[in-house]
């Protein structure tokens, strides 16, 4: 891990637990990740970013982008719930600017659209694209190879080809935008 260039990264213990950040990770000074949170290699994580691994777990996946303004968070275990809902996050994914992802699964190569609201027990298969703004209600599963859109979300269509390649390749352009930032260096205020 760059530890040198961690340095200014805001993060917090829950219960005596801290994030555990990957190699070559990317967190603008601005985030703040708490607890039992997960970063494999070559993550960003965008300024005003809000993640609380407090009352369960996040996990989130080798390249993926979390974008500005999103917010991350899970649910309790409860004699109801016993496991809760954790947030997981795959691989190659791309999270636009102001989500909220609450107690949900992703799977690998999804865009969740720009103000994408992902509810509670929610699954997405991999390769999905959900358009800007929309409403993923609680537990609903969201079929591999499709564009959802609306509020509640629909399936609206199969993805286009370019749709489909532009997945892994948005999550490539944040690996490359993060390795600009991480060699940059510092991000003190001047
Ligand atoms: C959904 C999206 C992929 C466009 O898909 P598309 O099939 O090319 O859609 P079009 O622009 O041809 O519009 C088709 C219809 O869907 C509607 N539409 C487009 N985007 C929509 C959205 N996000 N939610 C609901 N409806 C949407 C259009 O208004 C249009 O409706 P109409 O037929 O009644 O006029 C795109 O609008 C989108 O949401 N992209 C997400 C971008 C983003 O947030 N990136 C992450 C940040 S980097």
């Amino acid at each position: 891990m760059n530890k040198d260039k961690l340095s200014n990264i805001i993060t917090r213990s829950y219960r005596g637990v801290f994030p555990n950040i990957g190699n070559n990770v990317y967190v603008d000074s601005s985030a703040v990740l708490v607890g039992d949170i997960t970063l494999a290699d070559d993550v960003s994580i965008w300024p005003l970013v809000a993640a609380r691994g407090d009352v369960n777990t996040i996990t989130i996946g080798a390249r993926t982008n979390i974008q500005d303004g999103t917010v991350l968070h899970v649910t309790r275990k409860s004699s109801g719930s016993p496991d809760g809902n954790l947030l997981a996050i795959g691989e190659d994914v791309t999270v636009g600017h102001k989500c909220m992802l609450h107690g949900c699964v992703l799977g690998n190569r999804i865009l969740v659209g720009m103000g994408a609201i992902i509810m509670d027990g929610v699954i997405v298969e991999d390769d999905v694209f959900i358009g800007a703004g929309s409403l993923v209600p609680p537990n609903k599963v969201l079929k591999s190879g499709y564009l959802y859109v609306g509020n509640p979300v629909k399936q609206a269509r199969l993805l286009k080809d370019s749709e489909a390649n532009f997945l892994k390749q948005s999550a490539i352009n944040y690996v490359e935008l993060k390795n600009e930032y991480l060699e940059q260096g510092s991000q003190e205020n001047i």
